[in-house]
């Protein structure tokens, strides 16, 4: 039912400062960029592989969003299934009673959209998109040269979330080597379910994990944008306050 993470949603107080680090230094191509008035924001799509991030700045401070930037300040804001019909999918998810904010559709960035209540997704915003015929065909379009590799959500029980995620969203479950955490595969992505004590107590959106085309050439652009991070092997994790409030880890390989 779900094909692939659509794109992940990131609220920031300024797109053009997010750009600086977003476009200018990830080097992450600008897909589209506008005006949602029903939704208080200026929004842009920028394109991650497979999926897309999306900068949400709000137009006023009353808005959903604005008023989520005042409380918890910049950073990860909600997950977007792209579903075939997402009509027919909240005709489906009313039925199981799954609690909804958009009862129908209405037009987003990302084509035909419609939001989901926090309270039935284990306090994960959720949007579902069905984009508009062609949207996939981004010929001539620049290559990203990221792609998003997975999510991160940190909550109280993840058997549990798991079990919500499978039942709402049809997302069959990867392997994982036992533990407390548990992880399930949506298109080329992932959803990474943690126990929220591994995620400094956090329920909801806690980390985006990235993979790099050229870790060479982003090390390079890191060091000239002058990004503050953590270096392992193979991986650095970029530091929430260059990343506009993300914990975002990027990788060199899957
Ligand atoms: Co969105």
């Amino acid at each position: 039912m779900m094909r692939r993470i659509h794109h992940v949603g990131i609220v920031v107080t300024r797109l053009a400062d997010a750009y600086r680090f977003y476009r200018e230094t990830l080097g992450l191509p600008l897909w589209k960029e506008a005006e949602l008035p029903d939704q208080g924001v200026r929004a842009a799509l920028l394109g991650a592989g497979d999926s897309e991030i999306e900068l949400l700045e709000p137009l006023d401070p009353s808005s959903g969003v604005g008023r989520f930037l005042a409380k918890r300040g910049e950073g990860l804001h909600h997950l977007c299934f792209e579903t075939p019909d997402v009509g027919e999918a909240l005709t489906a998810l009313r039925a199981k009673g799954v609690e909804l904010i958009d009862a129908t559709p209405r037009d987003g960035l990302a084509g035909r959209i419609a939001f989901l209540h926090p309270r039935a997704c284990a306090g994960v915003l959720v949007e579902l998109a069905t984009p508009p015929d062609g949207a996939d065909a981004r010929q001539g379009e620049p290559a990203s040269p990221l792609r998003l590799k997975r999510l991160v959500i940190g909550t109280r029980d993840p058997r549990e979330t798991s079990r919500v995620f499978q039942s709402l969203f049809g997302l069959p479950e990867a392997k994982m080597n036992g533990g407390a955490r548990t992880m399930l595969a949506v298109g080329r992505g992932a959803l990474l379910l943690v126990p929220r004590e591994e995620a400094g107590g956090t329920e909801g959106l806690v980390a985006l994990s990235l993979v790099a085309l050229d870790f060479a050439a982003l090390t390079a652009a890191f060091d000239r944008a002058g990004i503050q991070r953590l270096r392992g092997t193979g991986e650095v994790t970029v530091e929430p306050r260059s990343s506009h409030g993300v914990h975002l880890h990027i990788s060199r390989f899957d």
